[in-house]
C-alpha cells in the first residue's frame, strides 16, 4: 500500500467526534513507531507544526523536542504565542533561540528579494541543525507535511518553505497529519484545544516579514512594518474582516516621502496594505475594506507606528501582481 495515498474511503475530517477518533488512532500509531525514543520538531508557529506538535504532545510528551527558532521576522506577538502555548500551557519540551541577531546581520545591506530568502533558507537550517547537534538519542524527525504538499509535486512548497535538514542528518521521519487538507488540519488542532487565532492563522511566508521589509532590512523600518501589521491584524479582528479575508498584511518599501508631524516637516515610510482573497494562491483577487476601517487604520498606523508618515492600498489582483511584494 501507498503510505503517501489518501484512501478513498477515508472520511473528511469535519466535527470534533471525527478528529477525536483521529486523534486516537494517531497517538496509537505515533506510539508503535516511536517506542521510548525522542522526536525532534521544528515549531515554526504556522497551523501545520503546531497541530503536529500538541498530537505527538498528546502522544509521547517530553520524548517530543520541539524548536522554535525566532528568525527575528516574524510578526508582533508570534514567537511569545509559541512559547506561552507549548511552554507553558502544553507542557511541551521546547527550546527557544532566539537569533534575531544573526538573521539581521547577514541580511545587512543585502536587497536582492531571491538573496534575502537563500539567507533567511540557509541560516535556519544552520541554526536548527545546530540545536540539533547538541540533543542526545534523537532518532525521529517531525514534520508537519499536509495532503497537498504531497500532491504538489513539482515541490512548490519544498522551495516555499525555510524548514528541513542537510542530507547527512538522517532520521525516520514521523508525519501524523501528512494525509489530512487544511481545514482537517485546523479541526485536528482545535480538538486538540490549540487556540483560535493559532489554528486559524492565515498562511505566512517562511521568510516572513523579510519579504515584506522591501529592499535591504534596517532594524527601524523592520519595526515599524511589525507595529504597522498588527495594527492592521487588530482592526481587521475588530470589524470581522480577518474571518472572512484570506491573506492581509503591511508591506514597508524603502524609501521616504515627506510629511508633516507636529508643525515639522517628518520623512517617513508608506505602509502598503494588501489583503487579498485566493482559493490556491495562485490567482487572488482583492477584498473591499471598508472606506470607514481604511481611514480608521491610516489614522492608528500614522499616529501610533514611529517612522510611517503614509498609508497606501494595492489594489492590483494576481495576476499581474503577485500576493507578496517580493
Ligand atoms: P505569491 O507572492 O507568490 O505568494 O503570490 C503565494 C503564497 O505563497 C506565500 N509565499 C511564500 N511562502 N515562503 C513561503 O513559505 C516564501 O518564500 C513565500 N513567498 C510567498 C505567500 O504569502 C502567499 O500566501
Amino acid at each position: 500500500m501507498d503510505n503517501n495515498k489518501r484512501p478513498d474511503t477515508m472520511e473528511r475530517i469535519t466535527t470534533k467526534a471525527l478528529a477525536d477518533a483521529f486523534i486516537d488512532e494517531q497517538v496509537a500509531a505515533v506510539r508503535a513507531q516511536v517506542g521510548d525514543k525522542k522526536v525532534l520538531l521544528a515549531l515554526s508557529g504556522g497551523v501545520d507544526s503546531s497541530v503536529v506538535a500538541a498530537l505527538l504532545v498528546k502522544a509521547i510528551g517530553k520524548q517530543l523536542v520541539c524548536v522554535h527558532v525566532n528568525h527575528g521576522l516574524m510578526r508582533k506577538g508570534e514567537s511569545e504565542q509559541v512559547v506561552e502555548v507549548f511552554q507553558n500551557q502544553l507542557d511541551a519540551n521546547l527550546i527557544y533561540v532566539d537569533a534575531t541577531d544573526r538573521f539581521l546581520d547577514l541580511l545587512k545591506d543585502v536587497s536582492a528579494p531571491e538573496t534575502k530568502r537563500k539567507i533567511i533558507g540557509g541560516e535556519f537550517i544552520k541554526v536548527f541543525a545546530e540545536e540539533a547537534g547538541k540533543l542526545e538519542g534523537i532518532s525521529f524527525l517531525a514534520q508537519g507535511t499536509i495532503y497537498p504538499d504531497i500532491l504538489e509535486s513539482d515541490g512548490v512548497k519544498a522551495h516555499h518553505n525555510v524548514g528541513g535538514l542537510p542530507e547527512d542528518m538522517e532520521f525516520e521521519l514521523v508525519e501524523p497529519v501528512k494525509l489530512l487538507y487544511k481545514d482537517e488540519v485546523r479541526v485536528v488542532g482545535s480538538a486538540l484545544g490549540l487556540p483560535d487565532e493559532m489554528v486559524n492563522r492565515q498562511p505566512f511566508p517562511g521568510p516572513g516579514l523579510g519579504v515584506r521589509c522591501l529592499g535591504a532590512i534596517t532594524r527601524d523600518r523592520l519595526h515599524a512594518l511589525r507595529e504597522a501589521d498588527a495594527i492592521l491584524r487588530e482592526e481587521f479582528d475588530n470589524c470581522g474582516l480577518s474571518e472572512k479575508v484570506w491573506q492581509y498584511f503591511i508591506a514597508v518599501p524603502d524609501f521616504q516621502s515627506v510629511g508633516v508631524k507636529d508643525d515639522k516637516r517628518y520623512e517617513g515610510w508608506p505602509a502598503i496594505i494588501r489583503a487579498v482573497n485566493t482559493v490556491d494562491a495562485m490567482t487572488a483577487t482583492i477584498e473591499e475594506i471598508p472606506y470607514p476601517v481604511l481611514h480608521k487604520i491610516t489614522d492608528r498606523i500614522t499616529n501610533e507606528v514611529d517612522g510611517i508618515n503614509r498609508v497606501l492600498l494595492d489594489l492590483t489582483p494576481k495576476p499581474i501582481g503577485t500576493i507578496e511584494w517580493e
